[in-house]
């Protein structure tokens, strides 16, 4: 049997009929991915027949030429609004025809409730669907759709009213056959597909294993090929762990319209979506849910929830964030605790761990909370709630936790905000939304909150991190001696 597929290196180009580890030529390491030889030798042929200046048709003209971009026709985006307002949001406003969304997250976070519920909705609006479980049996979906509503009637009772489950009436397809599922995709024709998960699914002429990358970009080419011609918005799920390490669905990433991250620690409840990548909209949008014995539910007032459970004991802060064009108030906490390591812990829940580093660096340099000395200590940060903050304006709330966890002592005076963000020589740096930052703290009767200079004058501004020190802990030890132990038992 001729051969179909070959392996190509994805750094140097080698092609190699079998799959190395490493590679022949380049040396590489685990870059060689199989695929499909018809599609890259027919390319080949054609451009050798080709003339220079590109393919002609008969006539002598090529066959497609450039257009100026005013005369390009725009059609309004037409979107499919999933019911679920806070996906809708960070789509960009719903879903768009013929689009390719990518939703990644670890395993168990939710991504099956998710869009079983997704196509729950849209069903109900009167749309096509179509549930492609590659995972899970037709019977283990239908257990968890009966958990996302109210029991469907049995058997249905003519004429009567009962609630409908309409997660019950999607149909669903449990197969891992490409092509059997790109067939059932022509005869439905749904309008929104799920396809649960793409690392499930296998193309038969391609020899490794499903999940592998060769297979993962073919199974989502081809999907997307049939999913653009026909005008169907398809989900994609794919499992991706925290670090990335799965290597599958990332190499979709430049392939796919949307692709859209589900967070969250699986012993929480709290979950939260955000937006890497979106052709049809801002990547800025963050959602909120909370995974509930029926199903995912929007968190709509995340900043009450989180300012009521704030412990304001020493190392505690609330930090007044934007969360994409939304402001959100979390509960920033620190332990500062000695550390029987030659190299102390820093460990960080909900940021990034090189932004702990640069702020205790500049803690150390300009606030004279150093960390350096002996013996050491191990800092922990953690944003509550297992939400994730990835903005600059959250350096300031993570300084004064610390620097409060440090000193034993919790941030002083009336119910306190802050947000800032810290420069390398100490300032405390302008940050975006002020004015909705400070509206929100003042809904939920936060009434100062340190924030740096120019922020409005409803802001206690502190131009400088000594400032804001200053203003937060002032009856802290006097700066440059720490009291880690009597500290520490002042926390419990
Ligand atoms: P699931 O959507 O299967 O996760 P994923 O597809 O990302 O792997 O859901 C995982 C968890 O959610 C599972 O442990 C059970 C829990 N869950 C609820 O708490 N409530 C519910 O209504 C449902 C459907 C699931
Ligand atoms: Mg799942």
């Amino acid at each position: 049997m001729p051969r179909t597929t070959i392996h190509v290196c994805s750094q140097c180009g080698c092609q190699s009929a079998q799959w190395h580890g490493q590679c022949p030529e380049c040396s590489q390491w685990n870059t060689l991915v199989e695929e499909r030889i018809a599609a890259s030798r027919a390319q080949g042929a054609r451009r050798a027949r080709q003339p220079r200046g590109g393919a002609a048709s008969p006539a002598g003209e090529p066959r497609s030429a450039p257009v100026a971009l005013a005369d390009v026709g725009a059609a309004p985006v037409r979107r499919m609004s999933t019911g679920i307002g806070e996906l809708d949001r960070v789509l960009g406003g719903g879903l768009v025809p013929g689009s390719l969304v990518l939703l990644g997250g670890s395993p168990g976070i939710g991504k099956s409730t998710l869009t079983n519920m997704v196509l729950g909705h849209l069903q109900q609006t009167g749309h096509r669907t179509l549930y492609v479980s590659g995972e899970e049996s037709a019977e283990q979906v239908r257990l968890r759709a009966e958990r996302l509503g109210p029991a469907p009637a049995h058997p249905i009772e003519v004429g009567a009213s009962r609630a409908v489950n309409h997660a019950l009436q999607v149909p669903v397809l449990a197969e891992t056959d490409l092509d059997a599922v790109l067939d059932t995709l022509c005869a439905h024709k749904p309008q929104v597909c799920v396809i649960d998960s793409v690392q499930t699914l296998r193309a038969a002429d391609l020899s490794g294993a499903p999940g592998s990358v060769g297979q993962v970009r073919e199974v989502a080419a081809r999907i997307m090929e049939l999913a653009k011609a026909q005008g169907i918005a398809v989900i994609l799920v794919g499992h991706v762990t925290k670090e990335g390490a799965l290597a599958g669905p990332r190499v979709l990433e430049h392939l796919v319209d949307c692709v859209l991250q589900f967070e969250g620690e699986r012993e929480r409840p709290y979950r939260e979506l955000r937006a890497l990548k979106n052709r049809f909209g801002s990547t800025n949008e963050a959602g909120l849910f909370e995974m509930r014995s029926g199903g995912l539910a929007e968190v709509l007032d995340a900043s009450a929830r989180f300012v009521a459970e704030a412990t304001r004991a020493p190392g505690s802060v609330v930090l007044a964030a934007m969360e994409g064009s939304r402001p959100l108030l979390v509960e920033v906490q620190a332990l500062v605790a000695p550390s029987e390591l030659e190299q102390p812990r820093r460990v960080v829940s909900g940021i990034d761990r090189n932004r702990l580093a640069l702020v205790l660096a500049i803690l150390g340099r300009h606030g004279r909370v150093g960390f350096e000395s002996r013996p050491p200590r191990d800092v922990f940060v953690n944003v509550v709630g297992g939400v994730r903050v990835d903005e600059p304006g959250c350096d300031l709330a993570i300084a004064l936790a610390v620097a409060s966890a440090s000193r034993g002592v919790p941030v002083s005076g009336s119910p306190r905000a802050c947000f800032g963000e810290l420069g390398l020589t100490g300032e405390l740096r302008w940050v975006g939304h002020p004015e909705r930052r400070l509206q929100e703290a003042a809904k939920h009767g936060l009434t100062e909150v340190i924030a740096p200079a120019g922020s409005g004058s409803a802001a206690c501004e502190a131009p400088t991190l000594r400032a804001a020190l200053a203003a937060a802990l002032p009856t802290g030890p006097p700066e440059g001696r720490t009291r880690a132990a009597p500290a520490l038992a002042a926390v419990g």
